[in-house]
């Protein structure tokens, strides 16, 4: 694996899943792989678990990884080619990436989208920057329009807990929020449950929400939740913003925040989410505290998709 942005990346999805629980039954197994390596962490936007999961991950594989809050603390990069910069940026991310290049053996990046133009997110410009100029590989944290990661745990984390002889029912179902939030997570979600092809997949939202199809073909689409939730296995839970007419709210409708009485038609599924979760505007607490939710057993699973890939990555520098 040369660089980590999305499920096109990964050749195999479920031997990169077995090497996660590999790392999860034995985390310090490959002490020696990243001794004497560098990975630079740089965040353009906040993060809690992203952040600190990829530097267990790293530190288990034996790698220094350092922190770099670029948003807050570091010169304000220009993204755009031939850019005549006499506004508010300082620095070129050509200038500024093949500098992370010398720094580090692995750059991981997270940028968010600006929700504002959805061909500016869409061509992901951010990602690609750093790729072309860093000269070293380039794991995303997150970029405008994917969370691999993310994916690559919730796929880790379904198959773990799911233990029977056929495939499992996955329902994304949109839910409310207070303010228009990325399509990343829900993007994402669709790509690798699609590429990972083991999975009876099902996306539930209010009309309008619908997602870019990029990502969501392969799956039903619903906008009858009650419909889609019938004998699900596993319930994703996620607000995202309108795609078509780009990063709107249309309806905080708070008939589509999940509840337990919404799952009594679900095969008793577990509930998942990336967090942060707005508590009784996306999820209910009841959900949030039964037996049904396994949000920090995903949570905690970051830390083991993130080792896999950047085990992958220095296995291949080698
Ligand atoms: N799920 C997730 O990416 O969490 P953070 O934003 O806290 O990193």
């Amino acid at each position: 694996m040369k660089n980590f942005v999305s499920a096109k990346d990964v050749n195999n999805i479920d031997a990169l899943v077995q090497k996660a629980l590999a790392f999860k039954a034995d985390p310090f197994q490959q002490q020696a792989l990243g001794k004497n390596k560098r990975i630079g962490c740089l965040f353009l936007n906040p993060s809690m678990r992203t952040r600190l999961s990829t530097q267990i991950a790293a530190q288990n594989l034996g790698m220094e990884a350092l922190v770099f809050n670029v948003g807050n603390e570091g010169w304000m990069l220009e993204f755009e080619e031939e850019a005549i910069m006499s506004g508010s940026t300082v620095e070129h991310v050509k200038d500024a990436a093949p500098v992370f290049g010398k720094y580090f053996d692995i750059l991981a990046i997270r940028t968010f989208p600006s929700l504002k133009n959805r061909d500016d997110d869409y061509s992901e410009l951010y990602i690609k920057q750093f790729i072309k100029y860093a000269g070293i590989p380039v794991v995303s944290l997150e970029s405008s329009t994917l969370h691999p990661l993310q994916s690559l745990t919730d796929i880790i984390t379904i198959t773990e807990t799911f233990k029977e002889q056929r495939k499992p029912k996955i329902v994304l179902t949109w839910a409310p929020h207070v303010k228009p939030l990325p399509q990343c997570v829900a993007n994402s979600f669709a790509q690798w449950v699609n590429a990972w092809g083991k999975a009876d997949f099902v996306i539930t939202h209010p009309e309008d929400y619908e997602l870019d199809e990029q990502f969501t073909n392969g799956a039903t689409i619903t906008h009858d939740q009650e419909a889609a939730l019938k004998d699900a296995d596993f319930v994703y839970v996620k607000n995202w913003s309108t795609y078509k007419d780009y990063g709107k709210i249309y309806t905080n409708d708070p008939e589509w925040m999940l509840t337990q009485a919404k799952l009594s038609a679900s095969r008793n599924a577990k509930v998942m989410h990336c967090l942060p979760v707005r508590r009784n505007v996306e999820l209910s607490d009841e959900i949030l505290d039964s037996p049904n939710s396994i949000v920090t057993q995903q949570a905690g699973n970051r830390v083991w998709a993130a080792q896999a890939v950047l085990s992958e990555i220095l296995s291949a520098k080698k």
